[in-house]
């Protein structure tokens, strides 16, 4: 419904990043890794079940807290069948590594969105490592028993999935195994390593580690997640009243680019009791009401903010004047294709935008209401939530499931901190 404010103080939950990677290198240590702050979204959850599979013993998660029983670099059991990890482009693509040094044979699907996205981008550096590899996109087979050999692996985009990838498949190669990126991306593979004691370096631009050493299990304090705090970031800026605080966020300088990009829009952002959690960064953010001015998007701040895109369109549509997005094709290889979704969806509600093959050009103005398409995406379906602040008439956001992916109760806590959302059942 339209209009309202956002008031209050909420932690949201974990990162999906970390929860990811808690799972799979704590199936790989030796010894019992206990996680708090774990994302019970269905993202992470896939990738539990996918280890479970695998033979690791996995207790939870109960309140964010699970404990991971691990089998060691080379205790992994061959699944009984197909690992599905549903709509988590980040489980398949960096399991695809990590499964490329095993002994046995895998393949690894996942829902309708999954089977779309391309895996070629993980599978042609995996190849040039030595594994046997098929699959354009899901499901992909891995067949094991290949002898892996460290490569230097030249990234041909910003995508931490791809780095990932290949750190992981380096862990189990001969040598070492580097890669360059063309411009940062998020970096919590490389931290989770260290965290498990696992030697992983970087050289002006070059970041690598050398196969064969163990991880030692660890205990880990995952922060709430910048990603889904971002939706609160902007439904606060955006709407006059407003005044929030967003506790133990991540604010890893790989992530904040959403910040960095809102206090050029003009947003009154502050970061509070900034601190270091488990090897990551972790602050208290603060947002009140701010007018926003429509900007060129700094094109080095797209690979830091690449996932708060969609929501940071709703600030451009709400923003004084035009904002520019260029650099961020990456959009269009997403759950969905964000640039088309996000324009659709804009140009329904009355905001004109121009599609650009990597990025988007958005006209500030007055948001009215209609019926929205997510593509069965998870960050659309939220992003157009937050709209609803703004918006003069009713905005009817359809199949919202995928919400569940990152952002389990999204709605009830949107409608505590003040939207007005109600989720009707098919
Ligand atoms: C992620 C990397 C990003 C991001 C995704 C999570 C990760 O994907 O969009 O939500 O955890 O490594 P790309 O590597 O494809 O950019």
């Amino acid at each position: 419904m339209p209009g309202g404010s956002i008031s209050g103080e909420v932690r949201v939950p974990g990162d999906k990043s970390m929860s990811h990677r808690s799972i799979m290198l704590g199936a790989l240590a030796q010894g019992d890794t206990h996680v708090s702050g774990f994302l019970e979204g269905d993202d992470a959850l896939a990738t539990v079940a996918a280890f479970r599979q695998m033979g690791v013993k996995i207790d939870g998660p109960h309140d964010g807290k699970i404990t991971i029983h691990g089998v060691g670099m080379k205790g992994l059991q061959a699944p009984d069948g197909e690992l599905d990890l549903g709509n988590s482009g980040t489980s398949i693509r960096l399991l695809a590594g990590l499964l490329a040094g095993q002994s046995f044979d895998s393949t690894l699907t996942g829902d309708e969105s999954l089977r779309s996205r391309p895996m070629a981008r993980v599978l042609t550096p995996l190849a040039l490592m030595g594994a046997d590899v098929e699959g354009d996109k899901p499901p992909v087979t891995i067949h094991g028993g290949r002898p892996l050999s460290g490569i230097h692996y030249d990234l041909p985009m910003a995508s931490a999935q791809v780095k990932s990838c290949v750190l992981l498949a380096g862990l189990y190669a001969e040598g070492i195994t580097s890669v360059t990126e063309p411009a940062p991306t998020r970096d919590h593979t490389e931290r989770m390593l260290r965290g498990f004691g696992y030697q992983v370096s970087k050289k002006d631009d070059v970041i690598f580690l050398q196969g064969g050493a163990a991880l030692n299990a660890a205990d880990i304090d995952i922060p709430a997640d910048i990603s889904s705090a971002a939706f609160f970031m902007v439904a606060a800026s955006i709407s006059p009243g407003s005044d929030l605080i967003l506790t133990h966020v991540g604010v890893n300088p790989t992530r904040t680019g959403v910040i960095n990009i809102l206090r050029l829009m003009g947003a009154d952002i502050s970061l509070q009791n900034e601190r270091e959690v488990g090897g990551e960064p972790v602050a208290d953010v603060r947002v009140r009401y701010a007018p926003l001015k429509g900007i060129e998007i700094p094109v080095d701040q797209v690979p830091l903010a690449i996932d708060e895109m969609p929501v940071l369109f709703v600030a451009a549509a709400c923003a004084s004047g035009r904002t520019t997005l260029h650099g961020a094709e990456e959009l269009r290889v997403k759950e969905s294709d964000r640039i088309a979704a996000m324009a659709e969806g804009l140009t329904t509600l009355g905001i004109r935008t121009q599609v650009l093959d990597d990025g988007i050009v958005i006209e500030g103005g007055v948001l009215g209401g209609g019926t929205i398409s997510t593509y069965h995406d998870h960050r659309i379906a939220m992003a157009f939530a937050v709209a609803g602040l703004r918006a003069e008439e009713e905005i009817r956001i359809l199949d919202c499931d995928h919400v569940a992916t990152s952002f389990p109760a999204f709605d009830a806590l949107a409608r505590g901190l003040g939207l007005q959302i109600t989720v009707q059942e098919d």
